[in-house]
């Protein structure tokens, strides 16, 4: 199948691009490269541009005769959205409905959509589809009021949709094709490998005194791969007039303490932090019920490990420490 992959030259879209290559697709990236790399762009054609620009988004998903998009193109810093709530609804809202309206101008109705665990808000289980969706922040919001949208629009204009709501994108290609550079980066395990790897002094810890076993925050990682192949399997249960949703993640929760540590293990190197106050938009505890997503989609995540996540991304850095921006 030809499908237009919007960030595709980000960190979870050039995963998924390989994923659909090795499973017989063509992905056409649409990336703006506000924080995509083109160098992340290997397995299919590159097409420079936004998604707000609803008609010549139309017009390229005829000219590659496009027959299914994956949105990845998206704002997703919870704690940038606090601050900048106006440029999250833009680019997650607007932007989506422009190319969900390019897709009716050229007559594409199928659609994978990167929604997230932020649509939850705080939730003390195993969160599974079934739990009510209260965000606590305006990134969650934003992604929620799209999931709505693909509701309605799967009911009045036949759009098949699938959202996968993922949890900690974590790890990188094994291969040491791809990886995670963002820039600014704020997730905790690059953060905790840039100290192991001497470009970074401290981690701050943000916040240790939750209610959880050590007092830091508990979050599912869920290997950026394993994510991949969800996509590819997630066009495989496309319904005409449809929308589904599934949560990705492993159901194993690591604190950030417990993080760190295996940081320190897997690189042999210390990891000096320091407590810091919360971070706000932060709930305390995010762990998936994904038992949905494996009987739906026939999905087993290849490397559940935390340890080969970390170990993953480490080789990356390692070996292509160059390419980050200055820390
Ligand atoms: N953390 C620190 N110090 C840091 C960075 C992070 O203590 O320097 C903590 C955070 O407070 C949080 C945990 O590590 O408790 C994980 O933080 P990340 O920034 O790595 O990830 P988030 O949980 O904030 O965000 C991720 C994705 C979002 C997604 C969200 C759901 O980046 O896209 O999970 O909450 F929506």
């Amino acid at each position: 199948m030809k499908i237009l992959v919007t960030g595709g030259a980000g960190f979870i879209g050039s995963h998924a691009c390989k994923a659909l290559k090795a499973a017989g697709h063509e992905p056409v990236v649409l990336d703006n490269l506000r924080t995509g790399h083109r160098w992340a762009v290997r397995y299919g054609p590159f097409e420079h541009g936004d998604i707000l620009e609803t008609s010549r988004i139309a017009a390229l998903m005829r000219k590659h005769e496009i027959e299914a998009v994956m949105h990845f193109a998206a704002l997703a810093y919870v704690g940038e959205s606090i601050s900048q709530p106006d440029a999250y609804y833009q680019t997650n809202v607007v932007g989506t409905l422009s190319l969900l309206d390019a897709m009716r101008l050229a007559g594409v109705n199928r659609f994978i959509f990167s929604s997230t665990c932020a649509t939850f808000g705080n939730v003390d289980h195993h969160i599974s589809e079934a739990d009510p969706q209260n965000p606590i922040n305006p990134y969650g919001a934003s992604k929620l009021m799209v999931e709505r949208i693909l509701r309605d629009y799967a009911s009045a204009f036949g759009i098949a949709s699938v959202a996968l709501r993922y949890f900690n994108a974590a790890g990188s290609d094994p291969d040491g094709e791809l990886g995670e550079i963002h820039d600014p980066e704020t997730h905790l395990i690059p953060i905790t490998l840039f100290v192991a790897g001497g470009m970074r002094d401290k981690l701050n810890v943000f916040g240790t005194d939750y209610d959880t076993p050590d007092g830091t925050c508990v979050r599912d990682y869920i290997h950026v791969c394993d994510l991949a192949d969800a996509h590819a399997a997630a066009l495989g249960v496309l319904e005409a007039g449809t929308f589904k949703a599934f949560n990705l993640g492993n159901g194993n929760g690591f604190s950030v303490r417990q993080v760190i540590d295996r940081a320190e293990a897997i690189t042999g190197k210390p990891i000096a932090w320091e407590a810091s106050p919360r971070r706000e938009g932060d709930p305390p505890s995010l762990v998936a019920d994904a038992t949905a997503a494996r009987a739906a989609l026939g999905w087993h995540p290849r490397y559940p490990s935390l340890d080969d996540m970390i170990a993953h991304s480490w080789d990356f850095l390692t070996e292509h420490r160059a390419r980050l921006p200055e820390s």
